[in-house]
C-alpha cells in the first residue's frame, strides 16, 4: 500500500469545474472570448469592485497594479517582509525602491506603529513615499482602517495584495479589500482559495486604473470605438505604452467562474479545519495557534503556528524531516525577503530593524489546510506533532 501524503495545500476540482472547462474547450473561442468578461463581472460583484481586469498570475496583477500608479525612479514603496517574493519583486519591475516594515506579533501583518515611524523618517529625508502594499497574511486582513487613515494623512496609494484572503471579512464585509485600498490584487494559483491553474486579477474603483490595466495586459494596445474610423478602419489599434502578454485564457476563466461559486463553501470548510486544529494544538505546550482579531473573519489560506523550538530543544529542520517521514508535508511562510541574497546584495537591509519578523521566522510552520482535509487527517497530524515536538 502506498503511504498517504498530506501536503500543506491542495486544489479542489469537481465535476462542475470539469464540465465548465470542457464546454469552453468545445466552444469556438478558447481564449479572449466571453468567459473573461463573465469572470471579471462575477469577481467585481463578489468583491465589490467597480472594475476588474483578469490576468495570467497574481504576480502579473501586482506588476500591472503598480504600473497604474505610475512609479517614478526613486519612489519608495513600503511592504511587509513576510510575504511571497512577488509582492516586492513587482516594485523592482517598476523601478521603484522597495523597503520593509516589521510585522506585529499578533497577526503577523504590517505593524502600523512601525509603519508610521518609517513614513515620518522618509518624509524627514524628503524622499517620496508612493505606496504601501499590505498583504492580508495567511487570510487575516491587515488593519485596513488604520492603513487608510495613514494613506490619507501622508498621501500615498494603498494596495492590497489580497492573494491569501479571498473570502475573509472585516465586520462581516467580504468587500472590505476594495473599500479601503485603491487597488486590490489577487492570485488564483492552485494552492489559493479558488483556482484557474495560474491566474490573477486587478480590482479597482478607478476607470483610469482599469483602462491602464486592460492595456498593459495586452502589449499596451488600445482599441475601441473612439479610435475606429478616425483615420483607418475597424481593424485599427494603437500601442501607446509598452505592455506585456499577461492575458489569461477563456479555458482558465471557465474554471474560475465555476470555482468562485464555491468560494464561500471552501472558506467555511477551511474554518472548520482551523477550529479543530485550534482545539487540538492548544493541548500541546510551546505552540501558539493563530490569534483571531475581534470582528475579523480569517479565511485560512494558511494555518500558521509558532513553535518554540529553543524551549523544546529540537531543531525546526529535524522536526520537519520527522513529519515528512510520516507523510506530512508542512511549509514555511515565509523566509523574510530582506534575507534573500538578491535583496541583501542590492539593498543590505539592517536585519536588526525587524525583531518581530526574525522571531516569527524562527518559529513559524504552516500546517496542512484545505477544504477536503478530513478530521482524521487533522487528528493524525496532531498525534504526530505531539510525538515529535518534545
Ligand atoms: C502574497 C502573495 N502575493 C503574490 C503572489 C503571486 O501570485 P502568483 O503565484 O499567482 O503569481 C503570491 C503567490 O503565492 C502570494 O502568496
Amino acid at each position: 500500500m502506498t503511504k498517504k501524503i498530506i501536503n500543506y495545500g491542495n486544489h479542489e476540482i469537481d465535476y462542475q469545474d470539469i464540465k465548465s472547462v470542457v464546454n469552453t474547450l468545445k466552444s469556438n473561442k478558447i481564449t479572449q472570448g466571453s468567459k473573461i468578461k463573465e469572470f471579471e463581472k462575477n469577481l467585481s460583484s463578489y468583491f465589490g469592485s467597480k472594475y476588474c481586469c483578469v490576468v495570467n498570475s497574481g504576480t502579473s496583477a501586482l506588476h500591472i497594479a503598480l504600473k497604474c500608479i505610475d512609479i517614478k525612479e526613486n519612489d519608495i514603496i513600503l511592504t511587509t517582509p513576510n510575504t511571497f517574493l512577488a509582492t516586492s519583486n513587482s516594485i523592482l519591475y517598476n523601478s521603484g525602491i522597495p523597503d520593509f516594515v516589521d510585522i506585529n506579533k499578533y497577526d503577523y501583518n504590517l505593524d502600523l506603529n512601525y509603519l508610521e515611524s518609517k513614513i515620518k523618517d522618509i518624509k524627514r529625508k524628503r524622499k517620496k513615499l508612493k505606496a504601501v502594499i499590505g498583504v492580508d497574511f495567511a487570510g487575516q486582513p491587515c488593519d485596513w482602517k488604520g492603513l487608510r487613515y495613514l494613506a490619507n494623512k501622508y498621501n500615498f496609494y494603498l494596495i492590497n495584495d489580497n492573494c491569501h484572503a479571498l473570502g475573509a471579512d472585516i465586520n462581516k464585509n467580504k468587500k472590505y479589500a476594495i473599500k479601503y485600498a485603491d487597488i486590490v490584487t489577487q492570485s488564483y494559483h492552485a494552492v489559493k482559495h479558488i483556482t484557474t491553474g495560474e491566474g490573477g486579477s486587478i480590482l479597482s474603483k478607478s476607470k483610469k486604473f482599469n483602462s491602464i490595466a486592460q492595456s498593459m495586459r495586452s502589449h499596451g494596445v488600445e482599441k475601441g470605438k473612439n479610435l475606429i474610423n478616425k483615420k483607418e478602419g475597424i481593424w485599427y489599434y494603437e500601442m501607446q505604452n509598452l505592455g506585456y502578454n499577461y492575458r489569461i485564457t477563456d479555458i482558465q476563466c471557465a474554471l474560475g467562474i465555476s470555482q468562485l461559486k464555491k468560494l464561500d463553501r471552501f472558506v467555511s470548510l477551511r474554518r472548520k479545519v482551523a477550529k479543530l486544529y485550534d482545539k487540538k494544538i492548544n493541548l500541546i505546550d510551546n505552540i501558539n495557534i493563530p490569534v483571531l482579531k475581534k470582528n475579523y473573519g480569517h479565511s485560512y489560506h494558511l494555518y500558521v503556528c509558532l513553535f518554540d523550538f529553543k524551549k523544546v530543544k529540537i531543531s525546526k529542520k529535524m522536526f520537519f524531516s520527522k513529519m515528512k517521514k510520516v507523510g506530512i508535508n508542512m511549509q514555511v511562510h515565509y523566509i523574510p525577503i530582506f534575507n534573500q541574497p538578491y535583496y541583501k546584495n542590492k539593498f543590505n537591509f539592517n536585519v536588526k530593524n525587524f525583531p518581530n519578523t526574525n522571531d516569527y521566522y524562527e518559529k513559524c510552520i504552516s500546517l496542512p489546510i484545505y477544504p477536503s482535509l478530513k478530521n482524521n487527517d487533522v487528528n493524525y497530524i496532531y498525534e504526530k506533532i505531539k510525538k515529535y515536538f518534545k
